[in-house]
C-alpha cells in the first residue's frame, strides 16, 4: 500500500504542478494537491503518520466490554487537528478472510456485520481511536488492525482479542467418535462454546489437561493431550504432548470435539429440590427457579473460574449428567480437580440438576 501510494503521491505532483498551491502552516511547508474530490486534502513533505496499538494483546470474558488501544499522532506534531478516515477490521481465530469492524470519517461512523451497534470510538484524548466493543462473543477472538488514512498516508496497527476460557472434551449421547467436522461445531455451539483452536488446547494442556480420545480442533485437525504417556494412549515411548493425527476429512471422518468456552457473566448452581429429578422434570425445575439448565459449558466455566465445587451429581441441557470439584476429597472422585461426567444416563432416572441464571 505505502508502495502505490508514494508514486501516486509522485504522479499526481508532477500532473498537478499547474493546479498546486504551495502554503505554510504550523511551520511547516505543505503542498496543496486539488485531486478532484474537493476535501483539500494535502500531501505534506516531512511530516510523519504514526499509529501505535498500545498493547499488542488483550483478554476478555463473553458478555464483557472491552478496550482495544489505539492511537495515532504526527511527528512534528501539528497544531490543527485533521480530518483522517479511522478503520478497524477483524482477522478472526479460526477464520481466514479479513472482515470490516468499524469505519469513521469525521463524524460519519458506520459498524459492521455483528458489530453493529456494538463498536464505538473510545475518543478520550485527542489521537485516541481505541475501539470499545460491548457485548464480547465468542467470535470476536482473532487480530485487529486499527488504520488510519490522512490523504496519501496509510498506517496501520494491530491487537489480538484473546479470550479467558477453558477448553473440554466433548462426545455425545450416542458415544465415541461419531462427530463429523460440522456436527462438531454443532455440539460445541450447543454447549454455550466453540471448537478450541490449537493455542487453546495447548493451553490447556500445559495446565494439565489429559485426555485419551482424539477430537477436533477449530483448523480441522484432530488431536489429543497427553500430560502421563500410558499404554492404551499412544504408548509409554511417546513423550507427553499434544499429539496429532493431522488434517482429516471434514464429512467422512468421525472423533470427539474439544470446545472453548469463555467465563461465564451468569451464575450456575445446584439446584435445592426437595426430590429427586427425572430429566423432563429437571428442565422444567431450572425454568420455575427463573433460570434454565446449565449447559455443559456453562458448568465448565463456573468450575474454572467461579471455582463451584458441588459433590452432587446433577443433570445438564445434553442430557449428561456431572458435577464439578475444586477441592477433591474423599468420595468425590478423583484426587483432582474437574468436572466428573457419568456420561448420558437414561432420562427416566433421577438425580438433582444444574441450572444457569444470566445475570
Ligand atoms: C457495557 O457497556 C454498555 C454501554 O456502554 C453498558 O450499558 C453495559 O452496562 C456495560 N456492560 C458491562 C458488563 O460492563
Ligand atoms: C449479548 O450477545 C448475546 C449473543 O452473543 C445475546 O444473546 C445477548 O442478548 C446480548 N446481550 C445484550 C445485553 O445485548
Ligand atoms: C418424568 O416424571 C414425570 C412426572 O412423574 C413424567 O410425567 C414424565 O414422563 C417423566 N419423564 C421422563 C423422561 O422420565
Amino acid at each position: 500500500m505505502g508502495k502505490v501510494h508514494t508514486l501516486l503521491a509522485f504522479t499526481l505532483q508532477v500532473l498537478c504542478t499547474c493546479h498546486t498551491a504551495s502554503t505554510f502552516s504550523n511551520g511547516f511547508f505543505y503542498q496543496d494537491i486539488f485531486n478532484g474530490n474537493g476535501n483539500g486534502e494535502i500531501h505534506f513533505n516531512g511530516i510523519k503518520l504514526r499509529v501505535e496499538a498500545q498493547q499488542h494483546s488483550v483478554f476478555a470474558v463473553t458478555g464483557s466490554n472491552i478496550t482495544l488501544p489505539c492511537r495515532f499522532w504526527y511527528e512534528p506534531p501539528l497544531i490543527s487537528p485533521r480530518r483522517v478516515r479511522v478503520k478497524w477490521s477483524l482477522l478472526p481465530l479460526s477464520g481466514d478472510q479479513e472482515s470490516d469492524v468499524f469505519v469513521s470519517i469525521g463524524h460519519h461512523q458506520r459498524s459492521f456485520g455483528e458489530f453493529k451497534n456494538r463498536v464505538h470510538l473510545q475518543k478520550d484524548v485527542q489521537g485516541d481511536i481505541s475501539l470499545i466493543i460491548t457485548n464480547v462473543s465468542l467470535k470476536d477472538s482473532g487480530q485487529y488492525r486499527c488504520e488510519v488514512i490522512d490523504g496519501l498516508e496509510d498506517k496501520s496497527a494491530t491487537v489480538d482479542l484473546g479470550l479467558r476460557g477453558v477448553v473440554f472434551p466433548y462426545q455425545p449421547h450416542h458415544g465415541r467418535y461419531h462427530l463429523t467436522f460440522k456436527a462438531a461445531q454443532k455440539a460445541c455451539n450447543d454447549q454455550d462454546a466453540a471448537v478450541a483452536t490449537f493455542d487453546q488446547l495447548f493451553a490447556a494442556w500445559q495446565e494439565g489437561l489429559d485426555w485419551c480420545n482424539a477430537g477436533w480442533l477449530a483448523d480441522g485437525t484432530v488431536q489429543y493431550p497427553i500430560v502421563q504417556p500410558r499404554q492404551p494412549c499412544g504408548g509409554l515411548d511417546l513423550a507427553p504432548g499434544v499429539r496429532s493425527y493431522g488434517a482429516r476429512h471434514k464429512h467422512r471422518n468421525r472423533y470427539d470435539v474439544f470446545c472453548f468456552t469463555s467465563a461465564i457473566m451468569g451464575q450456575v448452581y445446584f439446584l435445592q429440590h426437595p426430590q429427586k429429578l427425572n430429566f423432563t422434570m429437571a428442565v422444567q425445575a431450572c425454568i420455575e427457579d427463573g433460570a434454565q439448565i446449565a449447559k455443559v459449558g456453562q458448568l465448565f466455566a463456573a468450575w474454572k473460574f467461579l471455582e463451584l465445587d458441588q459433590c452432587d451429581a446433577g443433570w445438564l441441557a445434553d442430557g449428561s449428567l456431572r458435577y464439578p470439584i475444586s477441592n477433591s476429597r474423599p468420595n468425590c472422585g478423583p484426587q483432582k480437580s474437574g468436572v466428573r461426567s457419568f456420561g448420558f444416563p437414561s432420562p427416566y432416572h433421577k438425580h438433582g440438576v444444574y441450572c444457569y441464571r444470566s445475570r
